[in-house]
């Protein structure tokens, strides 16, 4: 059975984004697929994480993912860090892959900025991390938003590599699945940068936790152009803006953008906008309710992310001592 494995940074401001390009996804797979869903703390390190938001960020990335519909039960839930076999499988690979390939990551080059030489080491060695965590699980598929598609290529490159240095057929080539109407969602106040946690703007992005009266705000502030809304696909072309938003509108309202632009065709922002309004909300308003509630229950969300990791270690634990065997480590 083909087994998943995805995850989220518990770096503050869990957005529409992640939901409709990740969590939203994890939760139609999780009846088709053995699936292992993680909150990556060592990832976040690799900028500079406040001990006590970090702490309070992965309870509520975990709170997210179980109040949008992720059973915990049922599929593997936890924080990274709590399953060493990542961080150790991160240092194997950090043997396999070549710096040229790591030199060729554009999110590294639009995280580190102008100051590459302060960046610190995890940053740029973060496609092997990333890959250590999927293939630490012999994990086949990875669901994630369009901008985590680069990284999944190195991921095959690492397996394929390892594969070859060693004779052997041990870690499979892993697809990437990206769906749904909204697999890349841009900021509401600039359709061609991607909606971001790290955007200084808060009206950039509707934030999981933002209250009704703040999402019907920022849609109906969010950039759009002059023209009514296009009569067709083609129409889009250039209007980024109004792009983003249809493709949001589709996305939350399980349409096709066809369907949206057969609605919308030649009206006015204003009104789509009103509706967006209404979907948004109807859509969140659930989630966040339920969220609330369990960011507040540290006992359930701590237990629920413990007992995840004593699985997910169960699992890694054989792989990384056959990895040990494959690479001549002496067990003695
Ligand atoms: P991150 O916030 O970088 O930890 O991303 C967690 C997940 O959300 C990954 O699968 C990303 O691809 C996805 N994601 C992040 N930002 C967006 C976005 N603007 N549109 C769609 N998916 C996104
Ligand atoms: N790099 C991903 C992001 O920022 C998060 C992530 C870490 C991930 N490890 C993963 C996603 C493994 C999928 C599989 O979005």
């Amino acid at each position: 059975m083909s087994r998943i494995f995805s995850g989220i940074q518990p770096t503050g401001n869990l957005h529409l984004g992640n939901y409709l390009g990740a969590i939203r996804n994890w939760v139609s797979l999780q009846n088709d697929y053995e699936c292992i869903f993680c909150v990556v703390d060592l990832h976040a390190i690799t900028v500079w994480q406040d001990p006590a938001e970090l702490r309070a960020n992965t309870r509520e990335v975990a709170a997210a993912m179980i109040a949008s519909g992720v059973d915990p039960k049922k599929n593997i839930l936890f924080n990274q860090s709590q399953n060493p076999s990542h961080s150790e499988l991160a240092w194997i690979f950090n043997c396999v892959a070549r710096l040229g390939w790591l030199n060729r990551m554009t999110q590294f080059k639009e995280k580190a900025g102008k100051h590459k030489e302060n960046a610190s080491i995890g940053l740029f060695a973060y496609p092997n991390l990333m890959a250590a965590d999927i293939l630490a699980y012999r994990a086949t598929h990875v669901p994630v938003g369009e901008d985590q598609k680069q990284h999944l290529e190195l991921a095959r490159d690492i397996a394929q590599k390892f594969n070859n240095d060693f004779g052997v057929d041990f870690f499979p080539i892993i697809e990437p699945v990206i769906m749904g109407e909204a697999t890349r969602v841009m900021s509401l106040r600039d359709g061609s940068a991607k909606m971001s946690k790290s955007d200084p703007s808060d009206n950039s992005r509707i934030n999981m936790v933002d209250d009704v009266d703040t999402i019907v705000k920022k849609i109906r502030k969010a950039k759009t152009d002059p023209e009514p809304l296009p009569t067709s696909k083609e129409g889009l072309e250039g209007r980024p803006e109004a792009a983003n938003l249809m493709s949001i509108f589709a996305a939350l309202s399980d349409c096709t953008v066809e369907d949206v632009i057969t609605r919308y065709g030649d009206q006015q922002f204003s009104v789509f906008k009103q509706d967006l309004a209404d979907v948004a909300v109807e859509n969140l308003s659930p989630i966040q309710n339920e969220m609330r509630r369990l960011v507040d229950d540290h006992d359930y969300v701590d237990g629920i992310l413990r007992e995840g990791a004593g699985r997910a270690r169960a699992i890694t634990e054989p792989i990384i001592r056959e990895v040990h065997d494959v690479i001549g480590f002496l067990r003695a």
